[in-house]
């Protein structure tokens, strides 16, 4: 982290204040030290990234796979515009925000921090899980990133405080997403604008998506034997994966059916052996996360009503259901 921007910190157990003690420098960033609070609590400053939460958590599979594939997802590295798309299709917002400070929620890799740090905003981008680590050898010498380790559920900044808050793949993967929905739009300050997503659950999607079934078997296994047993079973697939695919229509899903991750369709410049590690990365993502809960439209936009939103627009999206909305002005 960089001094300056300590200000944005908040103790997540009290709201307190934080200084910065016991500090080891490297040019202008804070790559070791202490963050402590008058009133004794402290937290660590580890490989320039300060840590609210234990090492050891629910998303130790997220750790494990944004650290393997730590750029398989850029947009850049694989030849694409799928996240810088992303992003701004969905939340309708303009590229440069320039004066406005964003937050991101999950951030896993970093694949949207870069293009959030380059609309010129201030971003504040956290992660429950290691992620943080290879998020931050990607984007940490960006000089308007804040990447802290932390929790969704006790969030180290104050609360509407933030012009935008931003949020793509990541409730479904929170032990209760409508609580963690509710505690991003309470970073909002009056009149500001929040865009999230969360996985579609319809009955086809749900009750017949074989994923759903593997799961209870493994999302407990240890994330090393369970990565290998998913690129095995990739590498064991292929042939077969790129025969199914060309079935019109219907091709592509059936490789989803199979617990083959198949990007084919999405990325149809893409080599076959980009499209494989993406079929070992969200093969493993799939199966391995302790929690995937998915949510209907009805009950996403429930979601945004109930926390009084104003100018709602859920709708299907790429990853399921997208929902923009803003803060009431005061
Ligand atoms: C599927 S990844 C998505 C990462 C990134 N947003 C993307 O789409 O590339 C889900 C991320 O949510 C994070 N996550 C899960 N529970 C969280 C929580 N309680 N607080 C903060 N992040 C959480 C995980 O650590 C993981 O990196």
């Amino acid at each position: 982290m960089r001094l300056e921007h300590l200000k944005y910190l908040r103790c997540p157990k009290t709201g307190a204040e934080l200084s910065l003690v016991n500090e080891v420098m490297e040019n202008d960033r804070v790559k070791e030290g202490r963050l402590v609070t008058k009133t004794g609590e402290s937290y660590d400053i580890i490989k320039f990234v300060p840590r609210f939460v234990e090492a050891d958590n629910y998303a130790e599979n997220f750790g494990f796979e944004w650290k393997l594939h730590n750029r398989t997802q850029f947009d850049g590295d694989a030849n694409h515009k799928m996240s810088e798309d992303r992003i701004f299709d969905v939340s309708g917002w303009g590229r440069d925000l320039s004066g406005e400070i964003l937050l991101e929620a999950g951030s896993g890799s970093g694949r949207f921090s870069e293009h959030l740090l380059a609309t010129g905003a201030m971003v504040v981008s956290f992660d429950f899980s290691q992620a943080v680590e290879p998020n931050y050898e990607s984007n940490g010498q960006h000089k308007n990133l804040l990447l802290v380790q932390a929790n969704i559920y006790e969030m180290p900044f104050e609360k509407g405080f933030f012009d935008k808050v931003f949020c793509f793949g990541v409730l479904q993967h929170t032990p209760d997403p409508e609580a963690s929905f509710v505690a991003l739009t309470q970073m909002l300050k009056p009149g500001a604008k929040i865009t999230t997503d969360i996985y579609l659950k319809t009955f086809k999607r749900f009750y017949l998506n074989t994923r759903y079934w593997v799961r209870p078997f493994t999302r407990t296994m240890e994330s090393e034997k369970l990565y290998a047993r998913c690129k095995g079973y990739i590498d064991f697939m292929w042939p077969l994966a790129r025969i199914i695919r060309k079935i019109p229509k219907i091709g592509e899903a059936i490789n989803w059916r199979l617990l083959i991750a198949d990007y084919a369709q999405q990325m149809p410049d893409a080599s076959d052996a980009t499209l494989k590690e993406w079929a070992y990365l969200d093969t493993f993502d799939m199966l391995s996360p302790a929690f995937d809960i998915p949510a209907s439209p009805a009950t996403f936009q429930n979601w945004h009503e109930q926390a009084k939103l104003e100018n709602i627009h859920v709708r299907l999206g790429p990853n399921g259901v997208v929902g923009t909305a803003n803060k009431a002005k005061d």
